[in-house]
């Protein structure tokens, strides 16, 4: 067979490995914008790890009991580990780490805006691993099978972490439902507080997506945000009945004939306002990471240091074989 007589363009080349489900690999050609999207998206869902940890590290010393504080701790660890993964991953596009963390210190870069609001009590760590890292499940169990090879193989193991993270977090509500009084009021606020910036988590309305479109079309992603985000709501609306607790939507219904659950209406200004730096806690969260970077400088250069002198105990030799 002559596969050599249709002239074909790199790009073509590319979409069509793209469709025949080929990975695309840190080697082989890319359109650019392929190349920076990816950038901007894996680099945005490493800051969102990382950022993430936040919050819930600041409950570790409060947790209630030790069993509490162990998972706890495994759990804002992991979340350091899905960053270091992601930005190993981004860094196979041709960007440095140091980069992108100087774009998330600049503010040139977003992380997902669920971390702008703040942890006010113990419920809330249960709500943020039911309903935040169960959001982020939803969004990343599609991304396992996206187009570029580094990207997806970082969401395997990445993908089965989260899900041990919504369950501790429903179990810490489990229990709180199952309690006193006023700590069945603490599990309804907590839910009460989450429900609607986590539905947000999903992004902007697919009308409202301008990406969308050649996103699908590369295979970075594969279902739209309103489709996922309706995913969610019809488990969240079905598992909120075993805690004995109410999402806080009065327009929350199951829809016969569509086969899923109708909700309200987001807020989108809430939504814009906490993107663009205006949230909660979104000058505090990047304090903190400033500082977080700024105090650690001495592990980055003793590590160096280290390794440098690794380098030159083995002669050379380690160089020679990445060579
Ligand atoms: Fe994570
Ligand atoms: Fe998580």
């Amino acid at each position: 067979m002559n596969t050599e007589s249709v002239a074909v363009t790199p790009e073509e080349h590319f979409q069509d490995k793209v469709n025949r489900e080929v990975k695309i690999e840190p080697r082989d050609w890319m359109p650019e914008k392929y190349r920076q999207t990816l950038i901007r998206q894996i680099s945005q869902h490493a800051h969102s790890e990382i950022v993430g940890m936040l919050p819930e590290g600041n409950w570790i010393t409060r947790a209630p009991s030790l069993r509490r504080k162990a998972t706890l701790i495994a759990k804002v660890q992991d979340e350091a580990g899905h960053g270091l993964y992601l930005y190993s991953a981004a860094e196979t596009l041709g960007i440095s780490r140091a980069e992108m963390i100087d774009q998330l210190h600049s503010g040139k870069a977003k992380y997902s805006s669920i971390f702008n609001y703040p942890t006010l009590n113990w419920a809330d760590i249960g709500a943020i691993g039911w309903l935040v890292d169960g959001a982020a499940i939803m969004n990343q169990v599609p991304l396992c099978r996206t187009s570029y090879g580094p990207y997806a193989r970082a969401m395997v193991r990445i993908c089965k972490e989260e899900s041990f993270h919504q369950r501790q977090g429903f179990e810490i509500l489990l229990t709180l439902s199952k309690g006193t009084e006023a700590q069945r009021r603490m599990c309804q606020d907590a839910i009460n507080r989450w429900w609607w910036p986590s539905i947000m988590m999903f992004g902007p309305s697919d009308d409202a997506s301008p990406h969308t479109a050649q996103s699908m079309k590369w295979k970075i992603k594969r279902i739209s945000n309103d489709e996922l985000r309706q995913k969610f709501v019809d488990v969240i609306a079905e598992q909120v009945k075993i805690l004995g607790m109410t999402l806080p939507d009065e327009a929350l219904a199951w829809n016969e004939a569509r086969g899923h659950y109708d909700f309200g209406t987001i807020n989108w200004e809430e939504f814009w306002n906490v993107i663009s730096g205006n949230g909660p806690c979104n000058r505090e969260r990047i304090a903190a990471r400033i500082a977080a970077h700024e105090e650690g400088a001495w592990v980055r250069e003793a590590a160096s240091a280290f390794a440098e002198k690794q380098r030159q105990r083995s002669g050379g030799k380690d160089e020679k074989a990445v060579a």
